[in-house]
């Protein structure tokens, strides 16, 4: 792959911005082992994921799709445009927000929405097919939530969380998957839908009112607990497998 088509398809900027990037000798990569300033942006690269090259001094990794994690931090809009709260997208690198897509948007998007208090796991990519499955309600990907409530919970409340309770625009119940009372104001709900604020407005179906929410995991794959709220990471192979899905 040529240079300039290397940074283009990672999202450094426009074709022009690439070839330019490269001609101002902001780009260093290892030639023949040696990392050196390459200013040719015809130059064919090898690229592969152990082929670490630099722009501006940040180091990338070719990736044909971005799948990544983010701790989503209280205080942050899970929309490109945010009405009131910075937007979680402020919190990736500019590469990521401008990777080039076919659709309309540029850049990597989020896997579903954590309302503006949530914390935790949020998953970004740029990859269709695999937004669609862990948005889909047909693959029912399990979302833990840890649920902090503002009144004591009684075991009334839990049995009703797991037999199912109706939401005000549903005529179907929704039910949790699992429900695990882990103190008296904190419960592990285990949720396969995703509908709109649906943990608080489950919690005030049955009496109580969410006072903390974070969500812990994605199917089987879990918010380390070394990405702090704000950092975001590369999905691995095993972290994909995890939620599912095989590249
Ligand atoms: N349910 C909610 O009520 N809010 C979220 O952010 C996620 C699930």
């Amino acid at each position: 792959m040529e240079l300039q088509e290397l940074l283009y398809c990672q999202g450094f900027g426009t074709r022009r911005v690439c070839v330019g990037l490269v001609q101002k000798g902001l780009v260093r990569l290892p030639i023949d082992g040696v990392w050196q300033t390459c200013q040719d942006p015809w130059r064919e690269i090898d690229v592969a994921p152990d082929k670490p090259f630099e722009v501006q001094g940040m180091s990338w990794i070719y990736r044909a799709r971005a799948h990544l994690m983010l701790h989503k931090p209280a205080g942050t809009e899970c929309s490109r445009k945010p009405s009131a709260w910075p937007s979680i997208y402020s919190l990736l690198p500019a590469p990521l927000r401008q990777r080039p897509q076919k659709s309309a948007v540029d850049g990597v998007q989020a896997v579903g929405r954590l309302d503006q208090d949530t914390t935790g796991l949020l998953l970004l990519s740029d990859d269709g097919q695999f937004i669609h499955r862990m948005a889909s309600p047909r693959h029912h990907v399990p979302k833990r939530y840890q649920v902090h409530t503002v009144d004591a919970l009684t075991p009334y409340q839990t049995d009703q969380l797991m037999a199912g309770v109706v939401l005000d625009d549903d005529p179907l119940p929704v039910r949790a998957a699992a429900c695990e009372t882990l103190g008296s104001h904190h419960l592990a709900l285990t949720l396969t839908e995703g509908k709109y604020h649906q943990v608080k407005r489950m919690l005030a179906a049955v009496g109580n009112r969410v006072a903390r929410l974070h969500r812990s995991a994605i199917g089987g794959l879990q918010l380390p607990s070394d990405l702090l709220p704000g950092q975001w990471r590369w999905l691995s192979a095993c972290d994909l497998l995890q939620v599912g899905y095989s590249t």
